[in-house]
């Protein structure tokens, strides 16, 4: 029996390979329009038809992305009743929900995430989007998939840094998670997961989306300081990938750093205990994720203008999530002598 659940108004499918996955696939008939990008076409063989090839990569992430599904299924004649088909990573999945989104008012959707991370974050919880005018994501809407397919095979293809990209978000959920089941399965499971043993990374993608679930059902669209949790360690960790011009640093990474930070800065604060910092320490540094990094003090101007550029900003003042123990976060203002003590190496004299 495949497991299944629904969050919002989404049905979320795991199927076991690639030959369910296509049996999937052609129970849809004919009526659908079918969006990959460069990568995930060479997955599929034959393509099915009609469908979109776009370019790979978050610079493609815009509106031209979009224009390119849209016309495509103009000229195809498509109606409301049509289900776009994202079948890629976050980006693919972002650009075909927001085009099914206005299409006719509102088309069909299942995305079909092929890389962990977008298995275990885009996929759920109606975030579509573009990146427009330098900021990432500035136009989108919600728009919850009719349908979610997770078909744990597509992970065996990817390489180790974009693996490790998704578990950071994993583990983040671990440690949102009001129970230990999650993380329990993490720290037992170590070796199986590094080896992508189907049923282990079935089992953790299940877990990781019912933590998600738990947010965004009590706050669909951000508005009642509930689903913002979810942005543990991305504020701190998104302002070092864009400071590292994206290049040394993976999105996860990033975030497994930001998490750290937004523990240190908890526990220097008095929000989050000691020995609950230092589990979480423990947790990545056994994921073998660079936990502890510090920015030299000759970036924190750089540093600091990234972080003002993030969305979340209150004036000059930056909401954080911390957290007080496992799956207690609180939303905070931070000053920015802290966030500077928490980032940057220590001073020698
Ligand atoms: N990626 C965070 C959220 O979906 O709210």
């Amino acid at each position: 029996m495949n497991k299944s659940f629904t969050s919002l108004n989404t049905n979320v499918i795991f199927v076991d390979n690639y030959n369910q996955l296509s049996q999937k696939i052609s129970s849809y008939g004919s009526n659908f329009l079918f969006v990959v990008d460069e990568n995930t076409s060479k997955m599929v063989r034959p393509l099915p038809e009609p469908n979109v090839i776009l370019k790979s990569g978050e610079n493609y992430k815009n509106f031209r992305s979009i224009v390119k599904i849209l016309k495509q299924a103009a000229d195809h004649h498509l109606s409301r009743e049509t289900i776009f088909i994202a079948f890629g990573g976050g980006v693919v999945c972002d650009l075909t929900a927001f085009a099914s989104s206005v299409f006719m008012r509102g088309a069909k959707l299942t995305l079909i995430p092929t890389t962990l991370l977008s298995m275990v974050d885009a996929s759920l919880g109606g975030k579509t989007g573009f990146d427009f005018n330098d900021s990432k994501n500035l136009i989108g809407s919600f728009y919850p998939a009719d349908e979610v397919i997770i078909c744990p095979d597509t992970l065996i293809s990817l390489s180790d840094q974009e693996f490790k990209n998704g578990l950071a978000e994993v583990l983040k959920h671990a440690l949102l998670s009001k129970d230990d089941k999650l993380y329990l399965t993490l720290v037992n499971n170590k070796e199986k997961i590094f080896q992508r043993d189907i049923e282990t990374l079935n089992e953790l993608i299940y877990l990781s989306l019912q933590v998600k679930n738990d947010f965004i059902s009590k706050d669909p669209k951000e508005t009642k300081n509930i689903r913002q949790a979810l942005n543990l360690g991305h504020t701190f960790g998104h302002a070092l990938e864009t400071h590292t011009h994206f290049s040394a640093w993976s999105h996860g990474e990033a975030v497994a750093w930001g998490v750290g930070r937004a523990i240190e800065t908890g526990v220097k604060l008095g929000i989050t205990t000691p020995e609950f910092a230092y589990g979480v320490n423990k947790l990545f540094r056994y994921f073998n994720f660079d936990f502890n990094y510090r920015l030299d003090r000759s970036e924190w101007q750089d540093y600091q203008i990234q972080l003002l550029k993030d969305k979340k900003r209150n004036n000059q003042l930056i909401n954080f999530v911390l957290l007080k123990g496992q799956g207690d976060f609180v939303l905070q203002n931070v000053d920015f002598e802290l966030i500077k003590d928490v980032v940057l190496k220590k001073a020698l004299y």
